[in-house]
C-alpha cells in the first residue's frame, strides 16, 4: 500500500486504543436529564482544569463558540473579531444566523490584534450605532499558523473590553497546545474570560467534542442553548469517555507535535521560494507561502497529493500542513522530500 501522510489538519487524527476502551466501559445515562456520570464528570474536571465554575459538554467547537455568543451578545450588536478567526470565517456566518448579530473585523498582525485598534473599535458610540458588546480571541490562532497569542496582549484586549463592558470569549479549540508551548496551563490562559471552548477533537485525538467553560449561571443558560440548537445528547458519556482519556493523557505528548512542526518548517523553507507565511512556527500549525515558487499553491497541493503528502490550501499563495499524533519524524522526512521533487519538477 502507498505511503499517505495526512496533514491537513489535527481532526483527521484517530481515537486512541485506551480512548476505544474507555468508550465502550463508560458508565452512562440520559444526559438531556444530567444522568451521564461520565459527562458529569468530564465537565466537572474541565470547570477545574481551566479555572472556571463550571463546563457543558458541547458536540463541536464551533457549537461552543456559537453558544457563547448568543449568550453574551442582543440582536443587533456587534462582535470584535479577527479578519480570519474562526467564529468569522469558517462557521457559516453562524453569528448572523444563530444570534443577529454582526462581526466587526480587525485584521489582525497575524491573528493577533493590535490594542490601538480594539481601543478605536470599542470607542464610545453613539446612541443610532451598534453596540460592540463581545471580543472574541483565537489562542492559537488557526489561520495565522498556529500563534500562540502574547500574553500582555491579551490582557491589554481584556482590560479594554472590560472597561467599555464588553465580555470576552476565548475560542480555545487548541488551548491545550498554547499552554504546552507556552509552558503553562490553560486555566492561566483561560482566565479573564466570560467563556472559554477548549476541543478534544483535535490534538489530543478525541473523535469528537468540545467544552464551554464559563460561571455556573451563564453555564446553566448556555444548556438551554445546546439543547436550543438541537445539541441535547443523550447517553453522550460514550463519547465524553474520549474527552476524559484526551485531558488526561494527551496533553504533554502535543509537544512532539510542535517538534515536529518545527522540523517540518525548517525543511520547507530551505527549499526554494517557500517561507513561512506568518513568520512563526509556534505549535503544531505549518501555514507556508508558496508566492516565491514557479508553481501556484494549488498545483504544489496537487502534486504533493501524488506524491503521497496531503495538505491544505488556506489563501491564495498559503498551503497548510499540519502535526499530530498519527504521524511521526520519518513522516515529516518523507514530507520534506517529497516538497522537494515537487518543486524540482515545478
Ligand atoms: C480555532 C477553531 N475554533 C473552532 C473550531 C470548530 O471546531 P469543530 O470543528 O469541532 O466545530 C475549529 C475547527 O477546526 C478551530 O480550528
Amino acid at each position: 500500500m502507498s505511503r499517505t501522510v495526512d496533514l491537513r489538519s489535527d481532526t483527521v487524527t484517530m481515537p486512541t486504543e485506551r480512548m476505544r476502551r474507555a468508550m465502550v466501559e463508560a458508565d452512562l445515562g440520559d444526559d438531556v436529564y444530567r444522568e451521564d456520570p461520565t459527562v458529569r464528570r468530564l465537565e466537572e474536571e474541565c470547570a477545574e482544569l481551566l479555572g472556571h465554575e463550571a463546563a457543558l459538554f458541547v458536540p463541536t467547537g464551533t457549537m461552543g463558540n456559537q453558544i457563547s455568543i448568543h449568550l453574551l451578545t442582543r440582536p443587533g450588536d456587534e462582535v470584535l473579531i479577527e479578519g480570519s478567526g474562526h467564529s468569522y470565517d469558517w462557521e457559516l456566518s453562524g453569528m448572523a444566523v444563530v444570534s443577529g448579530v454582526q462581526p466587526r473585523v480587525l485584521v489582525g498582525d497575524h491573528g493577533v490584534f493590535n490594542p490601538a485598534d480594539v481601543e478605536e473599535a470599542l470607542a464610545e458610540r453613539s446612541s443610532i450605532q451598534s453596540r460592540v458588546s463581545l471580543v472574541i480571541i483565537e489562542n492559537t490562532h488557526s489561520m495565522a499558523g498556529g500563534r500562540v497569542w502574547p500574553r500582555d496582549t491579551m490582557a491589554e484586549i481584556q482590560r479594554l473590553a472590560r472597561a467599555r463592558g464588553a465580555a470576552l470569549h476565548l475560542d480555545g479549540a487548541r488551548l491545550f497546545n498554547a499552554a504546552v508551548a507556552g509552558g503553562t496551563t490553560v486555566a492561566d490562559l483561560a482566565a479573564g474570560f466570560d467563556t472559554v471552548m477548549v476541543s478534544f477533537s483535535k490534538g489530543l485525538c478525541a473523535p469528537l467534542g468540545s467544552v464551554l467553560a464559563g460561571s455556573t449561571s451563564l453555564i446553566e443558560e448556555a444548556r438551554r442553548t445546546r439543547k436550543l440548537l438541537g445539541g441535547g445528547m443523550r447517553q453522550v458519556g460514550v463519547v465524553a469517555a474520549a474527552g476524559r482519556v484526551a485531558i488526561a493523557q494527551m496533553v504533554e505528548r502535543l509537544g512532539e507535535d510542535h517538534d515536529n512542526a518545527r522540523r517540518l518548517a525548517r525543511g520547507l523553507t530551505e527549499l526554494d521560494g517557500i517561507e513561512l507565511a506568518h513568520g512563526h512556527c509556534d505549535t503544531n500549525i505549518v501555514a507556508i507561502d508558496v508566492a516565491g515558487c514557479a508553481a501556484t499553491a494549488e498545483e504544489i497541493r496537487d502534486r504533493l497529493g501524488e506524491q503521497g503528502v496531503a495538505c491544505l490550501k488556506t489563501g491564495p499563495s498559503v498551503l497548510r500542513l499540519v502535526t499530530h499524533r498519527d504521524v511521526d519524524a520519518a513522516d515529516i522526512d518523507f514530507a520534506i522530500r517529497a516538497a522537494r521533487k515537487v518543486l524540482a519538477g515545478c
